[in-house]
């Protein structure tokens, strides 16, 4: 098992045991105070054990009870610290019946249900006024803005969400004597939720506000909160500037109730609330002081005296309230003077300016006020809107919260309590459609045996009251449009006329006589579902025309107050045309109304007022019980008992549970309905548990349906991690492909990219080919557009080989490379040139002494070079200074000799000039002569002057023949010598004697003088071998081989 997957089981385990505990936390409070959920009630028909049960649980401050999913609550009329954030955390993502009822615990379930079925829901809150309904949509919306997920700006919405109650609430509620703080507008607020459940925006749309009651409060009641708040916590500065006093008696708006102050209400405290909760919603300065201005004009206004002037026409008494309407409405006192006294009235083609009477003029007066009033609110709600706006455009899901007036019955009602329980007559029809009528509808339709349950319907009372041409809306319309003299009484008659015999309606006239008694002459009594009540006729006509003079209107079109010109816009439709009348539009608002909450699933909190005391701990059982009545509540059990818990859409079923049941994961292929039965087969529902419908299965149970919601939240965890170990491998696959492809495409761009370059390799190679081939035909042609590449490319082909393999030395000229036809002559230049370079880089490399010996052999050459055979083979052997040194030469000799600088010295061997015997001998050069030397003797000395001559043969020996001048006998004759080093001896005595023009090569024979006047010869020939011999003519023969010879 993963770590996931065991957290996940532990995590359950916690949460069963929590569970557990609080079910038996429940069960035992259960046995203690009554029963949780009236569902579970015995007696359930019973309406005393229903009371008992509210009762029993209302003692022990337990004032929630389910029925079913509708919530009853009733209001403690005291702090029961069950609201605070631990509270709201318990209640947190919890089953809804596994703890003890609560507010929280329904908001939850429903904001849970939106998330995961992504529809629209809306929570009906009814009761009467001062049953709580404010109250508990201020927990709910409390309940979102604090455990729904949150971010930065989140926050910020919830801040606004929040705090746009106590702003509506100042405007809107004020204390009556149902409730302190009721509310005296209708309000139905929508919470948009992002995808994750984040609040994200907000809508508000308010209903018919109660404007009369800024000009007049019954006793014991007070006007707006605002205006009280306003005067006793407005700052000094504020007051003065607003030109108001500290004190709520001096102004008549404000008394006509005789209860300005009451101790429930804090309005010094709440002043602070309201002017933060302002300045949160983005209600900038300048919005502030206009608003205000006012509230405190409005006051001002209810100050305003009329007496009657001399022609009985109303004229303002009291300039100084005058002065201070015209500076906050920035309206000049004249033309403010003229609308409060005097009426436009057409005259055919002109308007003229009828003075009012003083009465008139009040009327005028407290019309404005409302007008101002009402169209203010208006405003302010739109404000409010603005700043709750939320423009991202993705899909949002709303929970809707409807908080309007309750059910109201005062001793004496009028035109506002017509409305208002007209509204709540609307409402409980909307109930009665969306949960009795369509709970028997649905199980008819779908074809499950039920039981039907009698209950009271209201539809004939809504007809009564709003139905086309017959209705009390239409008639009272009729009355007010009618020309000619329309009032309250001819109203009366009209409803008698048309009504008469109605059930549910009564007058004086109609009733009986026991009922006449209870009815003044001015009344009809409507009996509502909620219980009767008698109206008073006295002012229906006026209020439901809501008339504003035109020229009051018009005057406010002139105000300098941003809001007031705003509310008085010039564009509005002039009189001529009228507008709707008030209970018209009021009747057009709730038709919109129930639209916009029969597109919505709806959820119901019930609210129930234990007493009309407004105390703690009071029960009034004939008050609680008439409530139960009307609400339906017993009807709404007797459905619920008889029905089923739960009920969905077979394909909604199917797609939220599918993973349970291996058959129907992840796709069921059948129809939804038979895979719904696969589905509850595989998780073992009992037959009493459900029953199928057409389209729909019903679970009787919620514990049924729990244990499937609980089996698939672990498999959704477990599923969450196959999906996304699923994904992941997806998406490394994915990665993997989409890397393949590119890699793919990469190499395809490559080769094809290489393949042109190919292409174009080879097209260039095929022209470069063809032009070659061209160049080369045409090679020996003179230079021309077809061969002058080539040719270059053979020059330079050529240069350049040659650059490459250029002979080392001069001896390897043979090397050179041989030129094409074109280059001939430029090659030989380039080998002379060549040659040249090499010899003068040679002879700069030469040393001096490799230099005299070079120029020896120079020497050597010119005196041999082609003459004498065996010369070529001695031109590779270095001459040297000398072949015998000093100390091999006997000193005796060197003695004599001595001072005559030996230059060279080589040994010979010497033939006698008779009978040629060798011998071995020194031959030594002197500056002055030559020596014969036989060891310490010198045999001969040479003297160059008289040597006459040498001579060689031009064959290969090495004989040389030195001719001496021999003028005296005793001289001796030339010398016949052979030298091994003939070259090296002869080039040096060339040099030494400078006898290079003596030197002779001569062929055949060499006579010599052997002494003078006796000659001898020496015959040279070439041979097989190299001999020498006395021939027989007694010729000294010199055989020398044709080879090298030494
Ligand atoms: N849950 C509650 N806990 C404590 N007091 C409550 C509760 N609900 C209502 N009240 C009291 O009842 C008064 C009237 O409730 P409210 O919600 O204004 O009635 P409604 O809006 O139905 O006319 C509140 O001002 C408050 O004092
Ligand atoms: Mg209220």
């Amino acid at each position: 098992m993963t770590h996931r997957a065991l957290e996940v089981r532990e995590s359950l385990e916690e949460r069963c045991n929590r569970i557990l505990r609080n079910m038996e936390a429940s069960l035992t409070a259960r046995d203690r105070v009554g029963i949780q959920d009236f569902v579970l009630l015995d007696a359930y028909t019973s309406e005393s054990a229903f009371l008992d049960n509210l009762r029993k649980r209302f003692n022990e401050n337990l004032i929630y009870t389910y029925i079913g999913t509708l919530l009853v609550s009733v209001n403690p009329y005291k702090d029961l610290d069950n609201y605070s954030k631990k509270q709201m955390d318990t209640y947190m993502g919890i089953n809804f019946f596994e703890l003890p009822p609560h507010i929280f615990a329904l908001a939850d379930n429903v904001f849970r249900t939106m998330l995961s079925e992504y529809n629209n829901h809306f929570i009906l809150i009814s009761g009467e006024s001062g049953a709580g309904k404010t109250e508990a949509s201020k927990k709910i919306l409390q309940f979102y803005a604090v455990s729904c997920p949150s971010t930065r700006l989140l926050n910020n919405v919830r801040d606004r969400l929040l705090l746009s109650n106590p702003v509506l609430e100042a405007f809107g509620n004020a204390k009556t004597l149902k409730n302190d703080n009721s509310s005296r507008f209708g309000k139905y607020m929508d919470i948009q939720f992002d995808h994750r459940g984040g609040a994200v925006g907000g809508h508000i749309l308010s209903y018919l506000l109660e404007k009369s009651r800024v000009v007049h409060q019954n006793h014991g009641e007070r006007n707006f909160h605002i205006f009280y708040q306003l005067v006793e916590g407005g700052e000094e500065d504020l007051l003065r500037w607003l030109g108001l006093e500290r004190n709520c008696k001096n102004y008549r708006y404000l008394v006509q109730g005789d209860c300005a102050k009451v101790s429930s209400i804090n309005d010094k405290s709440d002043w602070k609330t309201v002017r933060k909760a302002l300045s949160v919603i983005d209600f900038s300065e300048m919005d502030m002081e206009h608003l205000f201005g006012i509230i405190a004009s409005v006051l001002h206004l209810g100050n305003l005296k009329f007496e009657a002037d001399a022609r009985g026409y109303a004229a303002i008494k009291n300039n100084q309230e005058m002065h201070w309407v015209s500076k906050l409405l920035g309206i000049p006192n004249q033309v403010l003077q003229q609308g409060l006294t005097h009426r436009k009235i057409e005259a055919k083609t002109e308007e003229v300016l009828s003075p009012l009477s003083v009465e008139h003029a009040v009327y005028a007066r407290d019309a404005l006020a409302k007008a101002t009033y009402g169209r203010t609110f208006n405003w302010l709600v739109n404000k409010i809107n603005e700043s709750l706006a939320n423009q991202d455009p993705y899909r949002k899901t709303v929970i809707g919260l409807l908080d309007i007036y309750g059910f109201e019955v005062f001793s004496v009602n009028s035109f506002e309590q017509f409305c208002i329980n007209y509204c709540n007559e609307k409402l409980q029809q909307l109930f009665i459609q969306l949960t009795l009528k369509s709970e028997q509808e649905e199980y008819e339709l779908e074809g499950i045996e039920w039981e039907p349950v009698p209950y009271f319907n209201n539809k004939i009372i809504c007809d009564l009251v709003e139905e086309k041409f017959r209705g009390i809306i239409s008639l009272l319309d009729e009355e007010c449009l009618r020309p000619g003299e329309a009032t309250d009484l001819t109203f009366l008659e009209k409803m008698e006329e048309k009504m008469g015999g109605h059930p549910h309606f009564v007058t004086h006239k109609l009733a009986n006589k026991s009922t006449r008694k209870t009815l003044e002459r001015g009344d009809f009594r409507l009996l509502h579902y909620a219980g009767e009540v008698t109206y008073c006729v006295v002012g229906f006509l006026d209020k439901n025309n809501d008339l504003l003079y035109r020229s009051g209107k018009e005057v406010m079109q002139q105000s300098k107050n941003a809001i007031i010109r705003h509310c008085f816009p010039f564009s509005e439709p002039d009189s001529k045309k009228r507008p709707e009348t008030v209970v018209t539009q009021f009747k057009n608002s709730l038709a919109g109304l129930t639209e916009i909450l029969m597109s919505k699933e709806p959820w119901y909190v019930r609210c129930i007022k234990p007493n009309e005391a407004k105390q703690p701990a009071i029960f009034d059982d004939v008050l609680v019980r008439h409530q139960v009545k009307y609400l339906g509540l017993m009807e709404h059990l007797r459905v619920r008992r008889a029905g089923f818990a739960y009920r969905r859409k077979y394909e909604i079923f199917l797609q939220r549970y599918k993973a349970l049941c291996p058959d129907t994961w992840p796709n069921w292929k059948g129809t939804p309905a038979e895979g719904v039965r696969c589905l509850i087969k595989h998780l073992g529902y009992k037959t009493d548990e459900y029953k199928l419908g057409r389209t729909k299965i019903f679970i009787r149970h919620p514990k049924t349906l729990f244990a499937t919601e609980d089996a698939f939240q672990v498999c959704k965890n477990q599923l969450a991690t196959r999906i996304q170990a699923k994904y992941k491998g997806w998406r490394v696959k994915e990665d993997y492909l989409k890397q393949k492809e590119a890699a793919t495409k990469i190499e395809n761009c490559w080769r094809s990219l290489m393949a042109r370059k190919e292409r174009e390799r080879r097209a260039w190679a095929v022209k470069v080919i063809k032009k070659f081939i061209k160049g080369f035909m045409t090679r020996s042609q003179p230079a021309c557009n077809d061969n002058s590449e080539y040719l270059a490319y053979v020059r330079q082909n050529y240069l350049t080989r040659l650059k490459e393999n250029l002979p080392k030395t001069v001896l390897e000229m043979d090397s050179w490379l041989t030129p094409p036809p074109i280059l001939k002559e430029v090659s030989q230049l380039l080998q002379n040139i060549y040659i040249r370079s090499l010899v003068r880089q040679y002879v700069r490399e030469i040393s001096p002494q490799r230099k005299a010996q070079l120029l020896l052999k120079a020497q050597t050459s010119s005196m041999f070079k082609g003459k004498k055979e065996n010369y070529p083979f001695s031109v590779s052997r270095p001459f040297v200074d000398t072949r015998i040194a000093l100390e091999d030469i006997n000193l005796k000799v060197l003695q004599i000799i001595q001072h005559e600088h030996i230059k060279y010295s080589v040994p010979v061997v010497k033939y006698d000039r008779n009978g040629f015997r060798p011998h071995l001998r020194q031959l030594i050069f002197t500056q002055e002569a030559a020596y014969l030397v036989e060891e310490t003797k010198i045999k001969q000395r040479i003297d160059y002057t008289s040597l006459k001559g040498v001579s060689v043969s031009n064959l290969s020996d090495n004989f040389l023949i030195l001719h001496v001048t021999c003028e005296d006998i005793k001289q001796k004759g030339d010398l016949v010598l052979q030298c091994d080093y003939l070259y090296e001896a002869l080039t040096k005595l060339s040099i030494i004697a400078d006898k290079q023009s003596s030197i002779k090569v001569v062929q055949g024979s060499v006579r010599f003088d052997i002494q003078p006047g006796r000659e001898g010869f020496v015959d040279f020939k070439s041979g097989q071998e190299s001999m020498v011999y006395r021939a027989k003519n007694g010729h000294l023969m010199v055989e020398s081989s044709k080879a090298k010879s030494r």
